[in-house]
């Protein structure tokens, strides 16, 4: 069974981590039988399950659902459940709680965006409740609005230096790793190189400890748009295109279902009611 000591075990030992994300019961499935290193139900999954524009619309009860099918499916794998927008921004009480509620639903550590005084003091309450804590620096979603759009963020030396002070922040609070988003590779190797704990980059470079991206994006299904920090790794919606049309053919010209997908009535049954 994976735990927060393996992820250091694997940057102390140059091994990547690979993660990926899963909001249902069958991918999660799929997820733990490849044996990747930590399932994150992201807050995307507004986007990705639920088609919502950005990730804003999706509650703490919403993703609880979520996270308890995952949490089914992926029985052996570390889960790492997203805080969404506004359930751990009001108070710590209230982001403690919710932080809880993930790991009563199936979580083995909670993802939470930013880093600001308030954030740090959440960590390490989580942390001293026995909460495993995943820092994410960068491109932070939930703040998409005072960043002003999707940009791509530490271009400068600067502004590297100030995610690396905040990533220090955040492992001396005792976040086990962090998620670096959207930035020039070469900044994602500074930070990495100057923490101790391991950091897990999306549009990040390779030089991250680790990588995350949306099993969606990379397995082709989800299309509305492709980030450049894709690659896909198979083509699912063309996949699922000509099944659901040759389903679709089959039914229409009463191919589907066949004798072998049907059940038979006795004999003696048919006999009473004198059909064939
Ligand atoms: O919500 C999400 O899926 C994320 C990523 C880091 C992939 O936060």
């Amino acid at each position: 069974m994976k735990t927060i000591s393996t992820f250091q075990r694997l940057k102390d030992s140059n091994e990547k981590i690979a993660m990926l994300t899963a909001y249902d019961y069958s991918t999660a499935q799929v997820l733990d039988a490849a044996e990747v290193d930590a399932v994150l139900v992201g807050d995307s999954l507004a986007m990705v399950a639920l088609g919502y524009e950005n990730t804003y619309n999706i509650s703490i009860d919403d993703m609880l659902i979520f996270i308890r099918a995952v949490a089914r499916g992926a029985k052996n794998s570390f889960i790492i459940g997203d805080m969404p927008f506004m359930s751990y921004n009001l108070s710590i009480e209230q982001g403690l709680e919710n932080a809880g509620k993930m790991i009563q639903a199936g979580a083995n550590a909670v993802k939470l965006e930013g880093c600001n005084e308030f954030i740090l003091s959440l960590v390490r309450r989580c942390v001293e409740s026995g909460i495993p804590v995943l820092g994410h620096l960068g491109f932070t979603p939930q703040l998409m609005n005072t960043i002003g759009g999707h940009k791509i963020q530490g271009k400068s030396s600067e502004k590297i230096e100030s995610i690396l002070s905040c990533a220090k922040e955040l492992e001396k609070a005792g976040c086990f790793g962090i998620v670096l988003e959207l930035m020039p590779a070469e900044s994602a190797k500074y930070i990495t190189d100057n923490l101790k704990i391991p950091t897990i980059g999306i549009g990040a470079g390779v030089n991250c400890s680790g990588q995350i991206v949306v099993t969606d994006d990379i397995l082709g299904k989800f299309t509305d748009f492709v980030p450049k920090f894709v690659k896909r790794y198979a083509n699912l919606h063309d996949e699922m295109l000509k099944g659901i049309k040759l389903y679709k053919q089959e039914v229409k010209e009463s191919m589907f279902p066949s004798e072998r997908e049907s059940f038979e009535l006795a004999e003696s049954e048919k006999d009473k009611l004198k059909i064939q």
